[in-house]
């Protein structure tokens, strides 16, 4: 196994069941947050991470997401006859994430079937987890954040924040001993427990960083929350044959899988463009008092 994590892998074949009707017809890795999709920011972490090597996994109706990675020598002639360099470079920011391969789920059995797919493609190499509806914003992408605690420590770790109470069945929530800063060394985690059933507050966030040999313990997991093949599970599996850490990610983390958190992440974005800023803040406060 190499010390180094150069290969991702990012799972992208949910139904998006909570975003119907609009998902019937496109994936919600392709949801706008105002001018690019929410999976472009996830591609982008794991590449502003050091990662070159970067696997989708898609189902059925995902091509729209294939699409949008691949080159569009159409569109790219059309823009460079007309001078559109603002709109060039919009694509050119797609270019640099490079060649991406993708691999299909072929029946949407879970999030723990999906990353199975991975298998032939990781190899003997460490990899990292990335779900395609959470985006994160830090100074240092949270990827990177957790490949330099895998390469201190040469185990698997998970990113996890505090989650209120009310949300700790939406969440693998894990258990473990504090060992360093921000950090706990884990002996249990499950899967969307009742608030009375969990752990701790401490919720996995959608962001990994594996050893090859969570396969195996994949290939173990049996059914478990909501019929799936959950990671969760594997997870549980890989604690009782390596050291699995926890890290207490500090950053903003957003849920895009959930329409509150879809809305808020657009606001957030929009607050933070300068030439949307002014105008929409009055908007907002206009729009509390009434
Ligand atoms: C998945 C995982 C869960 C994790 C969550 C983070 O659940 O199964 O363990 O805490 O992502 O977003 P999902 O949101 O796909 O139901």
């Amino acid at each position: 196994m190499s010390n180094k994590v150069q290969k991702a892998v990012i799972p992208a074949a949910g139904l998006g069941t909570r975003f119907l009707p609009v998902t019937k017809s496109m994936p919600k890795e392709m949801l706008p947050i105002i001018d690019k999709p929410v999976i472009h920011y996830v591609v982008e972490e794991a590449v502003d991470s050091g990662i070159e090597d970067i696997l989708l996994i898609t189902g059925r109706g995902k091509r729209a997401i294939e699409d949008y990675f691949d080159d569009a020598p159409e569109l790219r002639m059309h823009l460079e006859r007309h001078g559109k360099s603002q709109q060039l470079d919009a694509l050119k920011e797609i270019a640099r994430f490079g060649g991406i391969h993708f691999v299909r789920q072929r029946e949407p059995k879970g999030l723990g079937d999906a990353v199975l797919c991975a298998e032939k493609h990781c190899g003997d190499d460490p990899f990292a987890v990335l779900l395609g509806d959470d985006i994160m914003k830090d100074s240092t992408p949270c990827t990177q954040q957790l490949i330099d605690i895998f390469e201190k420590t040469g185990s698997s770790v998970i990113a996890v924040q505090k989650v209120p109470r009310e949300h700790l069945n939406r969440y693998g929530i894990v258990k473990g001993k504090e060992c360093g800063e921000n950090l706990l060394l884990l002996d249990d985690i499950v899967e969307k427990p009742r608030p009375e059933a969990a752990p701790s507050s401490f919720g996995s966030i959608g962001r990994y960083v594996f050893t090859p040999a969570l396969f195996s313990c994949l290939k173990h997991t049996t059914k478990g929350a909501g019929g799936e093949i959950q990671l969760t599970d594997a997870i549980r599996l890989l604690m009782k044959k390596e050291d699995v850490y926890a890290y207490l990610y500090q950053g903003k983390r957003f849920d895009t899988g959930d329409k509150l958190g879809y809305i808020e992440t657009i606001i957030d974005f929009a607050l933070e463009d300068e030439t949307m800023r002014d105008s929409l803040n009055a908007f907002l406060k206009k729009s509390v008092r009434r």
